[in-house]
């Protein structure tokens, strides 16, 4: 079975093609077109112009994923349905039914963190062994930061998750305090590499809470702090000063990452975690992780690396399990919704 995906829940326009062949899931094509010239200027996502760019950029991508078959040689659509920003996804939904309306094919509603979780399913490894053993799932994200504790298919228990910010909004919000262009997360890393993790001691909050919630704000505001106070003294501008910076704030939000995690694993007995979603793409995150599980005698799945941030390829792979363990045409009863639970 042949999958077109469609994405377009925030700031990234992706159409894909993946293939359904017997325990196996490969990705054809997998197309993103990005905003981010769009949304730079602004220092964030702007909904209202995410929404109006995927409405001009969608079709060239779906054209794009889809090459030159004419028909397109697919059997279902996917699209992301939620969560995210209502009219980003209204645009993708709509195109995704007007598709498969006109080409007479199934349509399938795909929940984005789903679609997360499963980037890290490889062309490699058989959809049984997957769901074979439990996972615990870290989604990190702009939008999501939760730990979520994955029993089968379709068996999901969110076991903590951020009462305040998003680990990627704490990024973004700090690499705008330190000057740093947008999106963050990224140039924090980059940043990071020429700075001292120890220089400044950064509170890791909820560290010891014993439960798997986390709280952002408090490392974000020690950072606004301790840019005032480096700048009052005629110290904060510089190139090193802001690489220290970067290098501490990352340090701590990734300990409390790595703490939570790995201690959800090994108390609810599971030995394999995943990392996923756009924050996974950061070097010191996965350094920590695959130390930490070295330690414990755990495994920690990545996705590869462009399938961390948003893209459609995850969404045709979700659209490909619904297919193989509970495939409903929901053309008609598929609603954007913004809020849609895991
Ligand atoms: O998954 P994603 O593309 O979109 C959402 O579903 O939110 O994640 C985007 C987030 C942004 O906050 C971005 O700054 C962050 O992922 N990000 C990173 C890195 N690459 C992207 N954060 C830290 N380090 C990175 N290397
Ligand atoms: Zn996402």
């Amino acid at each position: 079975m042949r999958i077109l995906a469609i994405e377009t829940s925030c700031d990234e326009t992706g159409a894909a093609i993946v293939e359904l062949e017997h325990d196996h899931i490969k990705i054809l094509a997998n197309i993103v077109g990005s905003q981010i010239a769009t949304h730079e200027p602004f220092g964030g996502v702007v909904p209202e112009l995410a929404a109006r760019r995927h409405a001009e950029l969608l079709l060239p991508t779906v054209k794009s994923a889809l090459g030159k078959s004419r028909p397109p040689q697919i059997d279902a659509i996917s699209v992301t349905a939620g969560p995210g920003l209502m009219i980003a996804l209204l645009v993708g939904v709509e195109a995704a039914k007007a598709l498969a309306y006109a080409w007479d094919k199934p349509l399938l509603a795909v929940n984005h963190l789903h679609g997360h979780i499963f980037s890290v399913l490889t062309a490699e490894t058989s959809i049984t062994s997957f769901f074979a053993t439990p996972k615990i799932a870290l989604i990190v994200s702009g939008g999501h930061t939760m730990i979520v504790l994955v029993r089968a298919y379709g068996q999901y228990d969110i076991i903590g998750t951020t009462q305040d910010d998003a680990a990627g909004e704490a990024f973004d919000k700090v690499a705008k305090m330190l000057g740093l262009p947008y999106p963050g997360g990224p140039e924090i890393a980059r940043v990071a590499r020429i700075g001292q993790a120890d220089k400044y001691n950064l509170p890791r909050p909820m560290m010891d809470s014993h439960d798997y919630n986390f709280s952002f704000a408090g490392i974000k505001t020690a950072v606004k702090y301790l840019v005032r106070d480096l700048k009052a003294q005629g110290g904060g501008n510089g190139i090193a000063a802001t690489a220290d910076i970067a290098a501490s704030f990352q340090a701590a939000i990734t300990d409390v990452l790595m703490a939570k995690t790995v201690a959800a694993a090994l108390e609810h007995e599971v030995s394999e975690i995943i990392v996923c979603g756009g924050v996974a793409a950061n070097d010191c995150l996965r350094e920590k992780m695959l130390a930490a599980v070295k330690v414990e005698n755990l495994s920690c799945l990545f996705p590869a690396s462009n399938l961390s941030g948003d893209n459609a390829a995850m969404i045709g792979i979700a659209g490909c399990l619904k297919a193989r363990y509970n495939m409903k045409d929901e053309l008609f009863s598929v609603r954007a919704d913004p809020k849609w639970h895991i």
